[in-house]
């Protein structure tokens, strides 16, 4: 039998079965970052998958690339959090709010102080960002002093207490996808030669520091860590020494002894061994687009102990219901995606609602 409806154990947490809610931007929230009122309806109907990772929330100004996302860095942040994390857990839940600072990819047009992003190095990356007057170049980032590094890691740390605060069962850092941390960890966006560029070890030190900041604020059992291994999302180039900067991140992040790490897997399948091998916590995997025969493979071959989906669990709120039921599922709409209302956001039928 498969394992997916059985129970683990994460954390502190007890999940009922062995799928998760990927995180997902959805750009509804207020100007000021704090989350908007349907929010916590959205989050608390898909209450059943479980664990949710929430979408990419910026812990500071300078962490923000997109419109209307939220925040977790002032005190109306995190009352607007507690609305979605009290809902959450009045319908059985968990959620970890994602730590998600972009780093290069962004635009002034979309943070609140309008000023020229910050990442690891001055190097434009080849993007472009959607803002209110249409698609524009992402410009060039001004790199980050050491003092500023440090800073930004202070960042971090506030804002997982600010999760914490707000009610969260915890924090998942974003290390995937190309933004801040997965910067440092890239050949192409770091190219720094102080003890933060160069050797493997100097490109995860940022990673590193970040994890034990805020495991040192709220907790190991209440962090969470995603990773991208060769994804080249948002102008990322690892080189040939990529696996190896998540073979040694991987083994220093194990010492930390954390809730969870969660691989956005996009297919380098023997790293994905490996690091199943090197990793004894439960292991996330995330198979970006695979078809529904399998959903259940990684956990069938034992390549991991819980599987999130993402745009199922956007279009479906019961998801869980309908793989149980064998049911269609909704197909979700790319237009209402990010940004706008109800429509493609809590309005996407249940079975049986
Ligand atoms: C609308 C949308 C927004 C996303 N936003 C985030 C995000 O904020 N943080 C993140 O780590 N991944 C984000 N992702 C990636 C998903 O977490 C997931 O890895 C991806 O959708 C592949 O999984 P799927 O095939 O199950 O959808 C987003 C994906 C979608 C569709």
């Amino acid at each position: 039998m498969s394992k997916l409806w059985t129970e683990l154990k994460i954390g502190n947490m007890i999940l009922p079965h062995r799928l998760a809610m990927a995180p997902m931007t959805r750009s509804r929230a207020l100007a000021d970052g704090v989350p908007g009122e349907l929010t916590a309806e959205y989050y608390g109907q898909r209450a059943s998958l479980g664990l949710i990772i929430s979408e990419g929330t910026q812990p500071s100004d300078d962490g923000q690339g997109y419109m209307n996302t939220p925040g977790i860095y002032t005190e109306a942040h995190i009352e607007g959090w507690k609305k979605i994390t009290s809902r959450v857990h009045e319908e059985g839940g968990h959620i970890f709010i994602q730590l998600m600072h972009v780093g290069r990819i962004s635009h002034p047009d979309n943070t609140p102080h309008h000023r020229q992003p910050v990442a690891p190095s001055a190097i434009a990356p080849k993007v472009e960002m959607f803002t209110a007057e249409g698609m524009k170049e992402a410009p060039t980032p001004r790199a980050f002093s050491k003092e500023e590094i440090n800073e930004v890691i202070q960042e971090f740390r506030t804002a997982a207490s600010a999760a914490i605060k707000a009610g969260a069962d915890g924090v998942e850092i974003h290390g995937a996808n190309g933004y801040l941390i997965q910067q440092f960890l890239s050949e192409n966006a770091n190219q720094r030669n102080d003890e933060y560029g160069g050797t493997i070890e100097n490109r995860a030190r940022f990673a590193i520091e970040v994890t034990k900041a805020v495991v040192d604020e709220i907790g190991a059992d209440k962090t969470g860590f995603r990773i991208s291994p060769s994804s080249t999302l948002h102008d990322i180039e690892e080189g040939e020494f990529g696996p190896d900067v998540y073979r040694f991140l991987v083994a220093e992040l194990k010492k930390l002894d954390l809730a969870y790490l969660h691989v956005m897997h996009v297919g380098n399948e023997p790293l994905l061994k490996e690091l199943r091998q090197l990793w004894s916590n439960p292991l996330l995997v995330n198979r970006a687009g695979r078809p529904l025969e399998q959903l259940t493979t990684d956990l069938d071959h034992d390549l991991a102990d819980v599987v999130p989906v993402g745009s199922w669990a956007l279009a479906n709120p019961d998801f869980v219901e309908r793989i149980k039921n064998n049911a269609s599922l909704n197909d979700p709409d790319r237009n209402t995606f990010y940004g706008g209302g109800a429509e493609g956001y809590t309005d996407y039928p249940f079975l049986s609602k």
